[in-house]
């Protein structure tokens, strides 16, 4: 099978022999190695975003830190999924001055999905004159060019653009981890929830070849990956729009046939596309993770409509029923709105008895935020601060308490743990099951990359402590 392998791809690997000199040149005027820091904002996709740009950052000369402070050059790759992301990036931004003002050689740079707001754009260019370089989600491939030339003009370079052209695939990536790692198999959303930010920012969905994406799998696979995340914002609409389409569950089954990859995880799936094929390949297929993330936002009809989800809620709960009639061990975790433009307590209430009635094994809550450009942002009936922040709370303790009776379910049990970190906790280690919860156990880093077998000893409402029952598989 070939590689697409295009013009795009040749010129930015020309800008990364290019810029390796330059790095090169610097590094002997300030005396030291140029360091270079990503920080991410936001979710999985940003984070895969993170790994291209560190490849870079590494491919041209610098060496990665996770320091800001002992950095030459900053990227923060931002999100702007709720105000909040923002006015955290900003806030970061302040604190930079006065590293600048130390380090007159340090380079800031902005990029991810806040870029692909115009406003933010502007106000970044007048008042926060710390950013030499911006750039946006569409054209994060042309980082090696536009490295480039921030490094030899002296100037400050702003370039983003409205959509993409094409899905440029060879371009180096650094992962965090030797052993996991996400692979995006399609990028942006049609789907235009009401309240949502991302299709304006991420553009129109594009699903990748699937033998690009089969390919990049096995070659993670040879590199030692055991465990993959497959990465869209609505992967059950994945291959729907390719020249000979193919479903989601027919890559995800082609993914697990792979020598090596031991552990297949997804992120994100929309109830209104899943399928019944889907479900019987999770259930024949044992190297799919048995956790299914089913964003539901609301347990309301009338609401579910005004934010364009198109299922309600009898029909998120038909597909519940059926996921664990056919996967009994699978966990299910979920996102929910809370406050969106007109709901009544009668609303949230509905929210409330769903969380019950489904039993989660985690939520994320969020409240609403308003996002300029988004239909739900100028409807009317706001709901007031006060009351948002009063559903919240009861929000949480109902899924407190469904989380920690449904975690509870593993306790005595020997389960396969992926081991991922060492923990703060000096001679522990922390990993997940196949179920996503995470598990802390006695034992040495160099278990880090390994699936053992642990017993499930102590639930600590979301996690566990457990004691390591066997040898690491090989
Ligand atoms: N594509 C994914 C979600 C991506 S955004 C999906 O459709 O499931 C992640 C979560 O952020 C969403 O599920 C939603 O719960 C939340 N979110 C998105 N926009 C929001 C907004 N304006 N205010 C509050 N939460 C929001
Ligand atoms: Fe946003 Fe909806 Fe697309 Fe998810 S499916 S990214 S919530 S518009
Ligand atoms: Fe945020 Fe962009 Fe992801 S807005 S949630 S980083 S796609």
């Amino acid at each position: 099978m070939t590689e697409i392998h295009t013009e795009t791809d040749d010129r930015q690997l020309l800008y990364i022999e290019r810029t390796k000199h330059i790095v090169a040149q610097r590094s002997r005027e300030v005396g030291h190695p140029l360091c270079a820091c990503v920080v991410t904002f936001g979710c999985q996709m940003n984070a895969r975003d993170s790994e291209k740009l560190r490849g870079i950052l590494k491919a041209v000369g610098y060496q990665l830190t996770d320091a800001e402070d002992e950095a030459d050059f900053i990227a923060y790759n931002t999100c702007t999924v709720r105000e909040n992301a923002d006015k955290h990036v900003y806030g970061r931004l302040g604190r930079l001055v006065g590293l600048k003002r130390e380090k007159p050689w340090l380079i800031v740079g902005l990029c991810g999905c806040m870029m692909q707001e115009p406003q933010v754009v502007e106000k970044v260019r007048k008042s926060y004159p710390v950013v030499d370089l911006i750039f946006g989600t569409h054209n994060l491939f042309t980082f090696p060019e536009l490295l480039h030339k921030v490094l030899t003009d002296q100037r400050r370079v702003i370039d983003v653009w409205e959509s993409s052209p094409e899905i440029v695939e060879n371009l180096p990536v650094e992962r965090k981890y030797s052993f996991k790692s996400g692979v995006n198999i399609m990028f942006g959303c049609n789907n235009f929830c009401s309240y949502c930010i991302v299709p304006y920012v991420r553009g129109r969905e594009k699903s990748r070849e699937p033998e690009a994406i089969l390919n990049e799998c096995r070659r993670l696979a040879k590199d030692g990956v055991m465990e993959i995340m497959l990465l869209g914002q609505n992967v059950n609409s994945y291959g729907k729009t390719l020249d000979h389409p193919v479903s989601f569950a027919r890559l995800l089954s082609e993914v697990c046939k792979i020598d090596g990859i031991r552990r297949v995880r997804f992120m994100t799936s929309h109830p209104k596309d899943l399928s019944d094929e889907l479900i019987d390949v999770i259930a024949e297929n044992p190297k799919i993770c048995r956790h299914f993330h089913l964003p539901v936002q609301s347990g309301s009809d009338r609401i579910l409509k005004a934010m364009n989800r198109h299922y309600d809620r009898n029909r998120y709960l038909a597909i519940v029923r059926k996921l664990r009639e056919q996967v009994p061990d699978i966990s299910l975790t979920t996102d929910i709105i809370v406050g969106f433009p007109g709901e009544t307590e009668e609303d949230f209430a509905d929210t409330l008895s769903l969380v019950k009635e489904v039993g989660y094994d985690s939520v994320f809550t969020f409240i609403y935020s308003p996002r300029t450009g988004t239909p739900a942002a100028s409807m009317p009936d706001q709901v007031p601060e006060k009351t948002v922040h009063e559903r919240f709370d009861r929000l949480l303790m109902q899924v407190r308490e469904s989380a920690e009776e449904r975690c509870a379910r593993f306790k005595g049990r020997t389960m396969d743990v992926l081991v991922e970190e060492e923990n703060k906790e000096p001679g522990y280690v922390t990993g997940r099951i196949s179920q996503n919860i995470t598990v802390h156990f006695k034992g040495s880093k160099d278990l880090i990359g390994k699936i053992v077998p642990v017993t499930l000893d102590d639930c600590r409402g979301f996690y566990y402590f457990g004691t390591q029952a066997g040898c690491p598989e090989s």
